[in-house]
């Protein structure tokens, strides 16, 4: 039998839920209605810190189509969360503003709208703080960062280095906080039948879900059914459980019938996590050839009152670049505000904007070429740990993007391309990504018909994980692609992590690897042909997964971009973005380019438009839909060119793949501040680079 892996693994495959899509026929989590189906909708706190005194709520419930209004009076009681955030309508207490205090349910969703609002709370308001300072007295130094990472590390003796290092740089760099803003807002139905929790929840995760339910409710997690066939982007803000499925089901508990609990885009922000704002201070001390001695990465952000959460901003800089002496600290402070959280590339899209700018600072000290500066502090092991790298190509993607976006022909002087009344530059900025490995099961059966069928609880948001995984399945099988089915997004399938740190692929499809060699085997055992009553086989890959973490594993990229900035107006446009990856095997060229083109996509954002603002008076947030929150348009991505190093990785997982969800959004931003300044001369420290802040 010929190998089957140059046809299905590898190939750019179309998405297999593609026309469902585009046709209209796949279903969201909100398209569920079970019959007799009412409505709700969350009533936010309207004070950013204090307590609720009393509800009024018999207006509410005069509104035509009220059925009830839950509030920690009388809705059902759940147990301890083990996430703070999920302990809705529990007590008297309003941590922030928008914090879920009441949800009114209502034949109708606008029946539940006009309920919603006519429901009167009074609040005995506490003074509230919900400004970030660099020097503000209740930071201090958390003992782990998000994602388990040390929230100090020293290395060396940075101070004395420092002082005596012959080049330095001592920069700062802000950045407001950062709204996720999927396209399909987070939303839950809930439907409890038979003593069974059925549950279509718009999340990235609904293994995870499941438990946090039936945990909060104390049942049988055999008893709880989680759905999330189709979600519409999450960026993070899906990957832990959220309110919308306990509210959802603590009314429809509640109220006795199916309850559908759609947030309003208004309620995101508050409700689902987002960026936090991040003042960072680098400083590098080097050799006047620029090769680094002395780095420091010290962060400063919030977090909540709710829980602690730290944006792990200074992890890069322990992994990125030669530092024989370098001192990453992360410090919070815990204010009034809506708890932090995941979103893409939490800490690396953060912490990689201000090194990478600080490196084009360090270039320009120096007096080096950044794309080589890049190249002298390329380190032999990853300096915090000491681990050889798997595989570590940064020099490759600089070369080759250099390369293909003509960066030779480049003058570095800045301010002096003039083309009409726009100013011209370009700019370079790293990119790195650690590879991120979870268990998972599948499960894998053989017809007698020929066909195949591959069970696993993966999620797909939006970027191709059930193409890409019937793809690893067809390949394992050594069976065409069109004979594979696949099923995913639903609790009751083989458990598996959530969508989320760039490792969905390597985790589930490990397994689903796992469970189709071992039917392959089975199937060639029963001499190549399958009995009546078919075959099937399992993959848990519990054991395997620790393998090669003795290795650094990191994926890495280059970004490039030219900027042109309007003399007049001081607005900031991208003319191109180039990027060049390396992330182990790429498994489908055409999901990829769209994961790394999104990315991209995202870090223009960053790097121009997004940016939230919180009000100190009213406590929250004053950018809280899409017209006032900007992302970018058609029109703002002109030209964005993705490109790969294929790399061949024996250290990673059966496919040979490291993550490319999140990568593309690493550095980018810092490519493109770094083009400005090349454009205009001058250096702009925070993002957004909105006109206001170059004029
Ligand atoms: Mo991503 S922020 O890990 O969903």
């Amino acid at each position: 039998m010929t190998t089957s892996r140059e046809r299905a693994l590898g190939s750019d495959a179309v998405r297999i839920e593609g026309l469902a899509k585009v046709s209209g026929t796949a279903r969201y989590s909100a398209e569920h209605t079970p019959p007799g189906c009412l409505y709700a909708w969350p009533v936010p706190a309207t004070v950013a810190r204090g307590r609720i005194a009393s509800f009024d709520t018999a207006a509410a419930l005069a509104e035509p189509g009220a059925v009830a209004v839950l509030t920690h009076e009388n809705a059902p009681r759940i147990s301890d969360p083990e996430d703070a955030i999920l302990g809705v309508l529990r007590d008297d207490r309003v941590p922030h503003r928008g914090w879920i205090v009441a949800v009114a349910v209502a034949e109708t969703l606008e029946a539940a709208r006009a309920t919603a609002d006519a429901v009167r709370v009074s609040y005995v308001a506490e003074d509230h703080d919900v400004v970030l300072t660099a020097d503000h007295p209740g930071l201090y130094s958390p003992e782990m960062a998000n994602g388990g990472h040390p929230g100090t590390r020293e290395r060396g003796d940075f101070d004395t280095v420092y002082a005596a290092a012959p080049v330095t740089v001592d920069v700062t760099y802000s950045m407001d906080p950062m709204h996720n803003h999927p396209m399909e807002p987070h939303a839950a139905v809930a439907h409890w039948h038979d003593g069974r929790l059925t549950v279509y929840d718009s999340s990235q995760g609904s293994s995870t879900v499941r438990d946090a339910l039936a945990a909060l409710f104390a049942l049988d997690p055999a008893h709880v059914t989680v759905i999330s066939e189709h979600v519409g982007g999450g960026f993070g803000s899906k990957g832990t459980p959220r309110p919308q499925p306990v509210l959802a089901a603590m009314a429809a508990r509640h109220v006795g019938r199916p309850v559908k609990l759609v947030l309003h885009r208004s309620q995101l922000p508050a409700v689902v996590g987002h960026r936090p704002p991040t003042i960072q201070r680098v400083r590098f001390g080097a050799d006047r050839d620029g090769v680094i001695s002395a780095l420091a990465h010290e962060m400063v952000s919030y977090t909540s009152t709710v829980k602690e959460f730290v944006e792990q901003a200074a992890t890069p800089a322990r992994t990125m670049y030669t530092s024989p002496h370098s001192r990453t600290v992360h410090r919070v402070t815990a204010l009034d505000v809506p708890t932090p959280s995941w979103m893409r590339a939490p800490g690396e899209a953060s912490g990689m904007y201000a090194l990478e700018s600080a490196m084009d600072e360090l270039a320009l000290a120096a007096g080096v070429d950044p794309v080589e500066l890049r190249v002298r502090n390329e380190p032999s092991h990853e300096p915090d740990s000491g681990r050889a790298y798997s595989s570590r190509h940064l020099v490759e993607c600089l070369r080759e993007g250099a390369r293909r976006f003509g960066w030779g022909d480049r003058d570095p002087r800045a301010g002096l391309r003039k083309e009409g009344r726009f100013l011209v530059g370009s700019g370079v900025a790293a990119a790195s990504y650690p590879v991120l490995i979870s268990p998972s099961t599948a499960e894998a059966r053989a017809d007698a018909d020929g066909g195949f069928l591959v069970r696993v609880n993966a999620t797909d948001i939006g970027t191709g994980a059930r193409t890409v995984l019937a793809q690893i399945g067809a390949d394992a099988l050594q069976a065409p692609l069109e004979r594979v089915r696949i099923e995913i997004g639903d609790s009751d399938l083989p458990r598996a992590p959530l969508a989320g740190g760039s490792s969905g692929t390597g985790s589930w499809g490990w397994s689903v690897d796992k469970a189709c060699r071992a039917l392959r085997a089975r199937i060639d055992a029963a001499g190549g042909t399958v009995p009546p009553e078919g075959l099937s086989a399992s993959g848990d890959t519990t054991e395997e997964v620790g393998a090669g973490t003795e290795f650094a594993r990191h994926a890495y990229g280059a970004h490039f971009a030219e900027v042109q900035v309007d003399t007049d107006t001081a607005e900031i446009r991208v003319r191109r973005m180039l990027a060049v990856f390396a992330a182990g095997r790429i498994l489908n060229p055409r999901t990829a380019r769209s994961q790394f083109i999104g990315a991209m996509t995202m870090g223009l954002g960053m790097a121009l438009m997004e940016g939230a603002t919180i009000d100190p008076v009213a406590g929250d947030f004053a950018e809280r839909d899409l017209a006032s929150y900007h992302v970018p348009a058609h029109a703002d991505v002109r030209s964005m060119e993705a490109y790969w190093i294929e790399e061949d990785d024996r250290h990673l997982n059966p496919m040979g793949s490291k993550g490319i969800g999140e990568i593309g959004m690493v550095g980018s931003a810092a490519a493109i501040g770094n083009a400005v300044r090349h454009a205009t001369g001058v250096r702009l420290r925070e993002v957004p680079m909105r006109p206001d802040k170059l004029l």
